[in-house]
């Protein structure tokens, strides 16, 4: 059985016969945190946009907890809750009035599911004041809160930190971890930052015009392949590593470097350690995120 709860199957967009969106596929399991990450205009806007009903794909399909947006449009959605064009609040009312509004125009919301969500995103008694003397994190909080007022399984945040302070960014990265870890809340977040991906989520898919250009989990997109050994006798350790194992390596400020296979790493400590080397520290080399990033979108592009 498919237990994802979101699947995106081969989705495409054409807005006046040019091709936004070409084959798109990624899926997120119950509780993880997937960013979705591409420069400005890459086309993300765009396919979150169909992922919550704003738009239509021109072809493939979405899945949300099984529900085909096609053909259980209702269903679909009913798991959904999302920030995509910034909250939209009415500054005149308290944080709570707001959402109580919104709670009254969507079925079956209580004032417990109300409650429920305030208490999720942490906003206290500043939820009775008015919205215009709330921080831009604040109001960023309540728009969190009123995609969370219907319970759903799938929250979809586009660009959700964009114009909070450092503080704020903070605040808002623990409180969806927290969903993430603690409701089993998926979620699908988009950036344009590097370093906030590398922070909020478990997995990343990238996005260059228009198309998916790696599905992969942070550790795998970073990891090199390369291992450092920091240990008493390079030169020796370098030999054995070319007689026993057929490994070519180099010797870089005292330190041996050489590409393993993950395999094999194991084999070549235990090896070595029987040897008699005094080792200090073995390093997995990881290259940075932005690296990666540049080198998968062109450094042009960003
Ligand atoms: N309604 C539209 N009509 C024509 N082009 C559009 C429309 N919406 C988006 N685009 C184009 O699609 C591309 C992707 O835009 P968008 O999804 O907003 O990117 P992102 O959110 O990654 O910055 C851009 O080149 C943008 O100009
Ligand atoms: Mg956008």
């Amino acid at each position: 059985m498919d237990t994802s709860v979101l699947k995106v199957s081969n989705i495409t967009k054409q807005i006046k016969k040019k091709q936004i969106i070409k084959e798109v596929n990624f899926d997120i399991k119950q509780g993880e945190i997937l960013g979705f990450l591409g420069p400005n205009g890459s086309g993300k806007t765009t396919t979150l946009r169909m992922l919550v009903g704003l738009s239509k794909p021109t072809s493939g399909d979405i899945k949300i907890c099984g529900y085909s947006i096609k053909k259980e449009y209702v269903k679909a959605m009913s798991n959904v809750g999302c920030i995509i064009e910034g909250p939209d609040l009415y500054d005149y009312m308290s944080g709570y009035k707001n959402l109580e509004m919104l709670g009254s125009m969507s079925k079956g919301v209580t004032k417990k599911d109300i409650d429920d969500a305030v208490e999720l995103v942490g906003m206290g008694n500043r939820i009775h004041d008015k919205v215009e003397v709330y921080s831009m994190g604040m109001k960023q909080r309540i728009g969190l809160a009123q995609a969370l007022i219907h319970k759903p399984k799938l929250l979809i945040l586009d660009e959700p930190t964009n114009g909070l302070d450092p503080q704020g960014i903070h605040e808002f990265r623990e409180i969806v971890k927290n969903l993430a870890r603690d409701k089993d809340i998926s979620v699908l977040i988009s950036s344009h930052l590097i370093s906030e991906v590398q922070l909020m989520c478990d997995r990343v898919s990238i996005i260059n015009n228009g198309s998916i250009i790696r599905n992969a989990s942070i550790d795998d997109l970073l990891s090199t392949g390369e291992v450092i050994w920091t240990l008493d006798d390079p030169k020796k350790a370098q030999e054995i590593l070319k007689n026993k194992f057929n490994i070519a390596s180099s010797i870089e400020a005292q330190n041996l470097n050489a590409l393993v296979d993950v395999e094999m790493l194991a084999e070549i400590n235990k090896t070595l350690f029987n040897l008699g080397f005094e080792i200090k520290y073995v390093e997995n080399k990881k290259r940075t995120l932005e690296d990666l990033f540049l080198a998968l979108t062109g450094k042009n592009k960003i």
